[in-house]
């Protein structure tokens, strides 16, 4: 039957749907099947989620007498599902170029923080107004849809008191409306506030989840996942599986740092705890990986932080060939500057070893998981949000390329161009 829709994507060289209909994330030998269709279209409904796709001349058929508010014609064109990033830390004010230039000079990422830098150097964000964070976290969102970025993972964590930590949930909240492309993520536990101990800093955490429960019954603020920096001289894993428990009780996900800079069987924890995902994981240990693996607990792993902080690579074909899920992140943070997935993909491939399909599945549909979103997220599928990319170019190229985002054309939320 005749109708109207949002979208129509007409004839591409290729779609890259990712995987098949309703597998929810990629991993093992599904990892070398990537679904791929050449001469394809695909219909995006006016709600914004995925109508139809397959051969050209069968959605021509189908959708003959149907009425469409836009359409492109993709011809020689690739179109990708929307980049998935799940691991960022996008809202704060000030800048840190001075612990750049102490890297340069030698210093490690725990000498400076342990002499107040890093994480602790927060006094602009305890500063800053509501609107001024909004703003700036609109123009970091902006770069990353920009380099082909539809679902972003967003923690707070600069905070380091309640007060500016809602303040930071509050401001991500108001991207996640007006942008619709937001996982928000609690990380109060990022760092011990000066003249506490880490004890009783997961204790201070612990009671703030009944408030945030409800500010979330009241429609305030929602928040999807809980993190803690479980590190030596940071949290401990006693205190991380603390503040980790009562986030889950309090209805979070489980997506933490763990296993980056010492080895601390976060990974095993992560996996006891029915985590979602850990994060980092340069550390981990042979038995972490076996448990993330049978707890299908997702590794998101950073490329950009081995390469800034000049740490040993995470083990990526490791925890691939033991069957984890791997996805990617571009931890953006002040000290990793980097808003582009293609690039994240880039590194992974020729610093970790992983394969472009590995890599892509880990940008989409794995990052999706991550984030508890792939039933909506992370591959193009009937029935999931219109988010995509098209690119004037074979996919492959997206990864080869890195950051040279003149390949991505269009970028495309919920069936609404937002970057063209
Ligand atoms: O993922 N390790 C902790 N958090 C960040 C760094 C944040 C910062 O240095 O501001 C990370 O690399
Ligand atoms: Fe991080």
């Amino acid at each position: 039957m005749a109708g109207g829709h949002r979208l129509l994507l007409e004839n591409a060289r290729q779609v890259v749907a990712v995987c098949a209909r309703g597998e929810r994330f990629l991993a093992r030998d599904a990892l070398h099947r990537l679904v791929v269709l050449e001469g394809a279209s695909l219909v995006v409904g006016t709600d914004g989620f995925l109508k139809a796709i397959g051969p050209a001349d069968a959605i021509r058929e189908l959708f003959a007498e149907d009425t469409f508010e836009e359409r492109i014609d993709c011809s020689g064109k690739c179109i990708l599902p929307g980049l998935v990033d799940a691991h960022t830390h996008p809202v704060w004010a000030g800048e840190r170029v001075h612990e750049f230039a102490m890297k340069l000079a030698g210093a490690t990422y725990m000498e400076i923080h342990q002499a107040g830098g890093g994480i602790n150097f927060t006094e602009r964000t305890r500063q800053a107004s509501e609107e001024e964070l909004f703003r700036s976290l609109q123009q970091r969102l902006g770069c990353m849809m920009r380099a082909g970025s539809t679902l972003v993972e967003c923690k707070s964590g600069y905070g380091l008191s309640l007060e500016t930590e809602l303040k930071m949930l509050r401001v991500i909240e108001r991207a996640r409306r007006e942008l619709d492309i937001v996982s928000a993520t609690y990380c109060g536990a990022h760092a011990v506030p000066k003249g506490k101990t880490a004890p009783e800093a997961a204790d201070d955490i612990i009671h703030s989840h009944p408030k945030l429960q409800e500010l979330g019954r009241n429609g305030e603020i929602r928040v999807d996942n809980i993190d803690v920096f479980c590190e030596k001289g940071v949290f401990d894993l006693e205190a991380t599986r603390r503040i980790l428990q009562s986030g889950k009780d309090a209805g979070l996900q489980i997506n933490f740092h763990g296993d980056e800079l010492h080895p601390m069987k976060a990974a095993e924890l992560g996996a006891e705890l029915g985590a979602q995902a850990v994060s980092h994981l340069e550390e981990v240990s042979d038995e972490g990986i076996d448990a993330m693996a049978t707890a299908r607990c997702a590794a998101i792993l950073l490329p950009t932080t081995a390469y800034m902080l000049r740490l040993k690579q995470p083990r990526a074909r490791k925890m691939l060939d033991e069957g984890v899920i791997v996805a990617l992140g571009s931890d953006f943070n002040p000290n990793a500057y980097c808003f582009s997935m293609p690039m994240v993909m880039h590194l992974a491939c020729v610093n970790m070893r992983m394969s472009m399909p590995e890599a892509l599945a880990a940008a989409t549909i794995n990052a999706a998981y991550a984030l508890g979103r792939s039933h909506t997220h992370g591959s193009l599928e009937i029935g999931k949000q219109g988010d995509l990319i098209i690119i004037n170019s074979r996919w492959e190229h997206l990864i080869q390329f890195g950051g040279h985002h003149e390949l991505i054309e269009y970028v495309i939320v919920k069936g609404k161009v937002v970057y063209k």
